[in-house]
C-alpha cells in the first residue's frame, strides 16, 4: 500500500496536537436504512465528521502542510497559506495553520455556509467571499482571487488541493487503510469492499481510495465496484453546468487530481438537492449520525446504484460490504434552510398533541406558566431545587437561539421570534 511505514488505526496514549486527531474515523453500520431498503448487503458509513476539524478534508490539509514543510516551500514564521476551497479544506488548513503558526487566507464562494466562515474565523483565518456564479477560470472566482493574492501577498503560497498529489495520497495512505483495518478486525463474513460510494469535489477522496482498492485487490481475483456521486449542475459526472445547493461536491471543470474513468471509477450517479437533503435527514433521524448535505448525496447515490440492475448482485449478497464516505457533519449547515426546515416534521404532530394535552399548554411556551404564576401571586420556586436561575427574564427574545436562525429569518422574511415559533423552537421564556 504505497510503502507508508506505519498506519495508526486508533488513538493510544496522549496526542501531541489536534493534528494527531485528524482521521482515524469509525466505520459504522447503517443497519436500519439497509433493512428499510430491503438490502441483504452490509451498508457502512465512514464517518469523517468525527475527524478533528470535522471533515474528510482535514486529512489532505494536514498532509499538504507537512509535505510542503518537508520540501521547504512552507517556511514557519514567514509563509502565508492561501487556498480556494468550498470550506472544509479551508477549515483543515486553518486548523493546521493555527497549530503551526502560519497566517491563512481562504477564498470561499458565496454559497458556502456561514458556519464554515465562522469556524474559519475562529481558527484565525482571513476569509474572502467570491461570487458563486463566477466560472472557475474567471479572475473573480475563488480560484482566480486566490491566484491573484498569491502573486501579490509576500510569501503567499497556494498548496492547491485541485492539483496537489498529496490530496489523493492522503486517502490512499489513510482513508483506504482505515477502512480495510475496520473490515479486517470486524465480525463481518467478508473483509473486502464490494462497493465504494463517494461524492467528488476535487475528486481526491474517491481517486485516492479507489487507487488503494485497485492496488489491494491486484492478484486476488476480487474487484470492487467504485461509484462516484455528482450533483446535477456539475459536469464531473456528465451534464451541463448549473446551480445546486449541496456544498463540497461537483465542479464546472475537471480537477487534475480526479481520475474519473475505469479502471478506477466504474460509474457516476447524478443526484438532486432534494433527495440529498432528504437522505441527510434520514441518516440523522434513523442512524443518529450528525452528517452534512453531501453525505445525503452519497447515501442517495448508493441506494440508487444498489436498486439499479447493475447493483442487484451486490444488494442481494449478504456477504457484500458497501462503504459510503460521509464527508462532513451538520455543524457546517445549522443555519441553512434545508436543515432548519427538517424540524417542521408532520410525523411528530400526534405526539405533540398528546404532550400538549398532558401539560395544558404549548410545548415551547414555558413563559405562559411564569406569567400565570405572576398573575396569581404564586412562586415557581417552592420546590427543593433552585431552578435554572440564569434563564429567568421578563420577556423578549432568546439571544442564543435567535442567532442560530438569524440567517434563516433573513431568507424567509419575518422576525427571529416568528421564525422560531414557526419551527416549534419557541422564544418566550427560553433560556439564553
Ligand atoms: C462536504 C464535502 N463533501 C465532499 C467533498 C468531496 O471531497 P473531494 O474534494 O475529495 O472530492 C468535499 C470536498 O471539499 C466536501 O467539502
Amino acid at each position: 500500500m504505497g510503502g507508508e511505514p506505519t498506519q495508526q488505526h486508533h488513538w493510544n496514549g496522549v496526542l501531541d496536537s489536534a493534528l494527531d486527531a485528524v482521521g482515524n474515523t469509525p466505520l459504522i453500520r447503517l443497519s436500519k436504512i439497509a433493512k428499510e431498503e430491503g438490502l441483504a448487503c452490509t451498508l457502512l458509513g465512514k464517518c469523517e465528521f468525527m475527524s478533528a476539524g470535522g471533515s474528510v478534508k482535514d486529512r489532505i490539509a494536514k498532509r499538504m502542510v507537512l509535505d510542503a514543510e518537508k520540501r521547504g516551500v512552507l517556511i514557519p514564521g514567514q509563509s502565508v497559506v492561501i487556498e480556494p476551497t468550498s470550506g472544509n479544506t479551508g477549515i483543515g488548513l486553518a486548523l493546521a495553520c493555527a497549530i503551526k503558526g502560519y497566517q491563512c487566507i481562504i477564498t470561499l464562494p458565496a454559497k458556502m455556509s456561514l458556519e464554515k466562515e465562522v469556524m474559519l474565523k475562529a481558527l484565525g483565518a482571513v476569509i474572502v467571499r467570491t461570487p458563486t456564479e463566477a466560472a472557475w477560470d474567471s479572475p473573480e472566482s475563488h480560484i482566480g482571487v486566490a491566484r491573484s493574492l498569491e502573486k501579490s501577498i509576500p510569501h503567499g503560497i497556494i498548496l492547491d488541493q485541485y492539483a496537489n498529489p498529496q490530496n489523493p495520497l492522503a486517502h490512499y495512505h489513510t482513508t483506504y487503510p482505515e477502512i480495510m483495518h475496520a473490515l479486517a478486525t470486524s465480525d463481518l463474513p467478508s473483509k473486502h469492499i464490494s462497493l465504494l460510494v463517494a461524492g467528488a469535489g476535487t475528486g481526491g477522496t474517491i481517486t485516492g481510495i479507489a487507487r488503494g482498492i485497485r492496488d489491494g485487490e491486484a492478484g486476488t481475483g476480487k474487484r470492487a465496484t467504485v461509484v462516484a456521486v455528482d450533483p446535477v449542475g456539475s459536469i464531473l459526472g456528465g451534464g451541463e453546468p448549473g446551480n445546486y445547493e449541496v456544498e463540497g461536491i461537483g465542479y464546472d471543470f475537471f480537477p487534475e487530481v480526479l481520475d474519473p474513468r475505469p479502471p478506477l471509477i466504474d460509474e457516476w450517479v447524478k443526484t438532486e438537492d432534494k433527495e440529498s437533503f432528504a437522505a441527510t435527514k434520514r441518516l440523522i433521524r434513523t442512524e443518529g449520525l450528525f452528517v452534512g448535505g453531501s453525505c445525503g448525496s452519497a447515501l442517495s447515490g448508493a441506494l440508487r446504484y444498489l436498486h439499479s440492475p447493475a447493483g442487484q448482485h451486490i444488494a442481494s449478497d449478504p456477504t457484500a460490504n458497501v462503504v459510503i464516505i460521509l464527508p462532513d457533519g451538520v455543524r457546517n449547515y445549522m443555519s441553512k434552510p434545508w436543515f432548519l426546515d427538517q424540524m417542521e416534521d408532520e410525523a411528530m404532530v400526534e405526539l405533540k398533541q398528546q404532550i400538549k394535552g398532558v401539560i395544558g399548554r404549548e410545548l415551547s411556551e414555558p413563559g405562559v406558566i411564569v406569567q400565570k404564576a405572576e398573575e396569581e401571586g404564586v412562586t415557581l420556586q417552592d420546590g427543593e431545587g433552585v431552578g435554572l436561575g440564569m434563564g429567568r427574564r421578563e420577556s423578549g427574545e432568546s439571544r442564543g437561539s435567535g442567532t442560530l436562525v438569524g440567517s434563516y429569518a433573513d431568507e424567509k422574511g419575518g422576525s427571529i421570534s416568528e421564525v422560531m415559533d414557526k419551527l416549534g423552537l419557541g422564544t418566550k421564556g427560553a433560556a439564553t
